[in-house]
């Protein structure tokens, strides 16, 4: 149980030989698991991209999904349980059929063995494929000062309702995923909620990144499709698409990885779409958040356990860190509204090209 290091290895291990023998047969029985490197989005007309910025609502994410999660919220912590279950009920509301997951475990901190539980919400779980969106729900332990608490706005509760109002607002869209027959992609849906991405004391491998840290381990271990010999859930993942730091104002993201680049590049171009139709706020012409210069140094963060096991991964995260990071500061009044529903406009959008809806 201590830092998980050795399951790890074992995870490790099993996938790549899983993967030497995918190859050596052929690929046939695997070949599903090929087919996220040729996906191609469904790219929406001008009138489908108006409907999108007007069906989602910042008010209501603000006041539905955001306030509820503005408390402390550090694993085991009585914050904790409540956003756990604010986020579940807030899925149990929706029409599409979520199936609820909570992955909890304990773990060795610096403050002895904790409690932690990852939240997970799948559409259609049998579905091969998944596009995954994460967050964490987890607040980073800070002792209380000057009867401040730290409540992680950016770090990450707008995020998490980024992701619970992608979820109401395509519900119905969302809705007809349910049903998978042969005229339809086996492509589906899956939003995680990490709990224990932030070190309790100094970030160190064994300080941090708690929750992705076991899920992804449990994930490379579990048979996926249910039965598969050969393929576990990990193959499953198309990509994973992790927000992190997001709602101050003129985030800047760049693209770190060369095999999600192209599906970076779709962010840029649906934001320049938007920006034309006149649909961002407060978005000059000349203003992008999505930019194309060079990489930048990779950021520790919850999608590492599954880059490390071979998962594509789009990392949204600011770079440079906004200045309210990791600070009292990163609260509710220095939140950006308008940047937030842009951001919401412009993930929505790649969501539903992304699963062709
Ligand atoms: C835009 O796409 C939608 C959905 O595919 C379609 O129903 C509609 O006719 C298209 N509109 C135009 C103007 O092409
Ligand atoms: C947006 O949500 C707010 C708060 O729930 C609600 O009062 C308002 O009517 C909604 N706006 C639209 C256009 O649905
Ligand atoms: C699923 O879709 C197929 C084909 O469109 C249809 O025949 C079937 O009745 C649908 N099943 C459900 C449960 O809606
Ligand atoms: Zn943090």
């Amino acid at each position: 149980m201590a830092g998980g290091g050795a399951p790890r290895a074992v995870g490790g291990l099993h996938l790549l030989l899983l993967l030497a023998a995918a190859r050596g047969a052929g690929g046939a029985a695997a070949a599903w698991t090929e087919e996220k490197n040729y996906h191609q989005p469904a790219i929406l007309n001008a009138s489908s991209l108006r409907q999108v910025a007007e069906g989602t609502n910042i008010s209501e994410m603000w006041q539905k999904d955001l306030q509820p999660l503005l408390i402390e919220r550090y694993p085991g912590s009585p914050g904790s349980y409540v956003a756990r279950q604010h986020i579940i009920r807030r899925i149990q509301s929706l029409q599409a059929d979520w199936v609820l997951e909570v992955d909890t475990f304990l773990n060795q901190t610096p403050y002895g063995y904790r409690s932690f539980s990852n939240i997970i919400s799948t559409l259609n779980p049998t579905a091969k494929r998944h596009l995954v969106l994460a967050c964490h729900y987890d607040s980073k332990y800070f002792p209380q000062w000057d009867d401040r608490v730290f409540v992680g706005a950016i770090d990450a509760a707008v995020p998490c309702a980024m992701i619970l109002e992608l979820a109401r607002a395509l519900d119905t869209k969302l809705l007809s995923l349910k049903n998978v027959s042969d005229s339809k992609p086996d492509l589906s849906l899956q939003l995680i909620f990490f709990d224990g991405e932030e070190a309790f004391l100094h970030w160190s491998p064994r300080d941090s990144l708690y929750g992705s840290r076991h899920l992804a381990s449990k994930m490379a271990s579990t048979p996926h499709p249910p039965g598969a010999r050969d393929t576990n859930q990990l193959h499953g993942m198309d990509l994973l698409v992790l927000l992190d730091l997001i709602g101050s104002p003129n985030p800047t993201f760049l693209n770190f990885f060369p095999n999600s680049a192209r599906w970076f590049d779709r962010l840029q171009t649906i934001e320049h779409e938007l920006h034309e139709l006149g649909l961002l706020k407060d978005h000059p012409w000349g203003r992008k958040y999505f930019q194309s210069y060079g990489h930048r140094g990779m950021v520790q963060d919850d999608h590492i356990p599954f880059l490390r096991r071979g998962v594509p991964v789009l990392h949204l995260i600011p770079s440079p860190f906004p200045e309210v990071w990791h600070t009292m500061e990163d609260s509710e009044e220095n939140l950006d509204e308008p940047t937030i529903d842009n951001l919401n406009k412009i993930i929505q959008v790649f969501v539903l090209e992304y699963l062709h809806l």
